[in-house]
């Protein structure tokens, strides 16, 4: 992130949402040299602020997405770190982690100096995955020691599998001694094999192959099991079905040390949207039933869900476009639109707003403890700023990501990103 001129902000008339401290109250912040100086009631801007009016509009801490893939190095056409990065502040994201399925793979410290370099030029934070096995051929453990070394905050082969249960435990080993978290893509492969959508009734009738629930399932209760055994710490990617969630639940119960995330798109779309073969609706896990996006959204509010994440995977139309499914690159783009898609959660009493707000700052940063997700005296000020109520329509043309691949292209929903702010500094308004 880029060291700009550290600006003094005053923020008023804004409803201030911090869960992290259970403040949700009216009332004015004063930001000095980048971070919060000063909760008041007081309307008179300090000497020398500029003054934010946030009338109408919820003030919250900056938004964090543990699940961001950019495709620099290599595929930088699709999304580079500037342009993931100009998204995530437009989206309202203070702070994204990205995932290391780049080409080369993120499997080594020059790879991580290189991401950690751009990125210090960025419009947010961005904070690079390190990849489990070597190219992500989950054959040979990638050097953790040396990924951590360089400044990776957690270690992940997603996009793959990992089928190797030998090597899982060692990752698992290696990352507890070293202090980090193990993000886990739950789709045992030769289930999954030359599978386009999730495996029932929609898939049958249209003669695509399917991805069984059972794959994510399988993977959640194998390695829950191997955190048992290791004492690593393990967060699941990207939670699609009642199955897997009901292992996740299982886990937590016998309190083995795991999280949970679920995407926008796994909690408002099913596999009904498949019906016209359109590529865009591919993606990993796939889109599952009406029961268990259900279930996914009960899961947001009992807590079994930790956070919501994007897997923002920006892909162009040379995969996503005119191009059979079966064709067609897994993923959507997510940082553009989760606010909005999400706010939705909130009118259909699915959680409150609180609970949103959690879902997507202090809940995401204490699974990677990123020192970030609240607002407290001297916390540097991240923020976003928006109107939940400003109506707003989907545009993919209209995105700062390099690409179009939204699952939500046209839908009219609530929401707006007012200001965005990194360490005092207005990165999008
Ligand atoms: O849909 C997906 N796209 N799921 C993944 O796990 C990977 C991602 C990608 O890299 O495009
Ligand atoms: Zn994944």
């Amino acid at each position: 992130m880029r060291d700009k001129k550290l600006m003094n902000l005053f923020i008023i008339n804004g409803r201030v949402i911090d869960p992290a401290r259970k403040v949700d109250q009216r009332i004015n912040c004063v930001i000095r040299n980048g971070v919060v100086a000063e909760w008041t009631t007081a309307r008179q801007a300090p000497a020398g602020a500029t003054v934010l009016d946030a009338r109408g509009a919820v003030v919250t801490p900056g938004w964090i997405d543990i699940h961001t893939h950019l495709r620099d190095p290599g595929e930088e056409y699709k999304e580079d770190i500037a342009s993931g990065a100009a998204a995530a502040a437009a989206g309202g994201f203070t702070s994204i982690v990205c995932m290391a399925n780049t080409k080369p793979v993120n499997d080594c410290a020059a790879v991580t100096r290189y991401i950690r370099e751009r990125a210090t030029h960025a419009a947010v934070r961005v904070y690079p995955v390190g990849a489990l096995s070597r190219g992500l051929e989950g054959q040979a453990l990638a050097d953790i020691g040396d990924l951590k070394a360089e400044g990776v905050v957690a270690i992940s082969d997603d996009g793959r599998n990992v089928d190797n249960a030998l090597l899982m435990r060692r990752a698992l080993e290696y990352a507890r001694d070293f202090d980090l978290p193990i993000l886990v893509h739950a789709e045992e492969s030769c289930l999954c094999a030359g599978g386009v959508a999730h495996e029932g009734e929609v898939a049958a009738r249209l003669g695509l192959r399917g991805r069984p629930a059972a794959a994510e399932e399988i993977i959640i209760r194998r390695d829950a099991a191997l955190a048992r055994l290791t004492g690593g710490r393990v967060h699941f990617q990207h939670l699609s079905s009642a199955a897997g969630l009901a292992a996740i639940v299982a886990a937590k119960e016998e309190r083995v040390p795991i999280t949970a995330e679920a995407t926008p798109h796994h909690l408002f779309l099913t596999d009904a949207v498949l019906e016209d073969f359109d590529p865009v609706f591919r993606v990993n896990p796939p889109l599952r039933t009406d029961s268990d996006r259900a279930v996914l959204r009960r899961a947001l509010r009992d807590g079994t869900i930790d956070c919501i994440a994007t897997d923002h995977a920006p892909h162009d139309i040379t995969v996503k476009g005119d191009v059979p499914i079966e064709e067609a690159a897994p993923g959507t783009v997510g940082l553009e639109t989760a606010l909005p898609v999400c706010l939705r959660l909130v009118e259909e009493r699915v959680v409150s707003l609180a609970r949103l707000v959690e879902l997507f700052t202090v809940g995401p940063a204490r699974i990677l403890a990123l020192p970030a997700g609240r607002l407290g005296i001297g916390d540097a000020a991240d923020l976003t700023i928006f109107d939940p109520q400003r109506p707003t329509t989907i545009h993919a043309a209209e995105f700062r990501s390099k690409s179009r691949n939204s699952v939500f292209e046209g839908w009219k929903l609530k929401g707006k990103v007012l200001y965005t702010i990194v360490q005092g500094n207005i990165v999008y308004s």
